[in-house]
């Protein structure tokens, strides 16, 4: 099927706003062909420029996705260094493209224990794409949602410390405004791949009433026709908020 094809099975009216990707499953997928981890995550980078570009084609309002978690610092140094290195060539070769496709580009998390060579990377990215006005793509990187909570009670801490406000102010709108989402909708849907059905640290706040939706299929080979039924599954769900239909 093509891209305008599968473009048309979905009902826009019922896209989520806010799309977030637990991109899980490279290194198992790599394993099992006898490659190394590392080959997994060059595949899973295709992948994810595949997914981009249908957000983009979908015009979705935003694409979070979990690239490197603060946990992941754990791994065997080789593959640390893989995956910045990934990151590196995938930020200084991708962001035109992005850029004209009026993507938006924000990075979430810590940035401090990056090279210098890939923070100001990270920085020329979001300097270029600031004024564009299509799908807001978040990276996740050096990313925990227990993390991004705590650094923004540090934020609201110091401002009632300075007597900026009471600490009475303080409510669910003023603690988003100290998220990295800053200003971005809530999770809508957010999908996992490669079969593990948990969250993983990834957005504890902004995905608390994300529908949630999984697949067997590791991220190398996950298609932009998954993707899709993925969101046409999500236009059937009721959503209730906790309230009643
Ligand atoms: C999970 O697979 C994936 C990661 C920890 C990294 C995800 C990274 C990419 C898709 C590529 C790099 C991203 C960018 C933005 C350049 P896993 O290694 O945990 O797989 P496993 O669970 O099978 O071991």
């Amino acid at each position: 099927m093509n891209e305008g094809e599968l473009l048309s099975r979905v009902d826009k009216s019922k896209l989520p706003r806010h799309v977030a990707i637990i991109m899980d499953g490279n290194g198992r997928w790599a394993s099992g062909r006898g490659l190394l981890r590392s080959a997994g995550h060059s595949a899973g980078v295709k992948t994810l420029k595949k997914i981009l570009t249908t957000a983009v084609n979908l015009k979705l309002e935003a694409l979070t996705v979990y690239a490197f978690s603060t946990e992941n610092w754990k791994r065997p140094l080789a593959e640390v260094d893989f995956l910045m290195h990934l990151f590196s060539e995938y930020l200084e070769r991708e962001k035109r493209e992005m850029h004209e496709k009026n993507v938006r580009i924000r990075f979430l998390g810590r940035t401090e224990d990056f090279s210098p060579l890939i923070q100001s990377q990270m920085r020329d990215a979001v300097e270029l794409m600031k004024n564009n006005t299509g799908v807001k793509f978040n990276i996740a990187a050096d990313y925990g949602g227990q993390d991004e909570i705590i650094r923004a009670a540090q934020k609201l801490a110091r401002r009632v410390a300075s007597g900026e406000m009471p600490a009475e102010n303080i409510d669910a709108a003023v603690f988003e405004s100290e998220l990295d989402t800053a200003g971005q909708p809530p999770v809508d849907l957010l999908i996992r791949t490669s079969g593990d059905m948990r969250l993983s640290n990834f957005l504890l706040w902004q995905a608390a009433y994300a529908e949630f939706w999984f697949t067997k299929t590791p991220w190398p080979e996950f298609t932009p026709e998954e993707f899709i039924d993925a969101l046409i599954d999500f236009g059937k769900r009721a959503r209730r908020f906790g309230g009643v239909t």
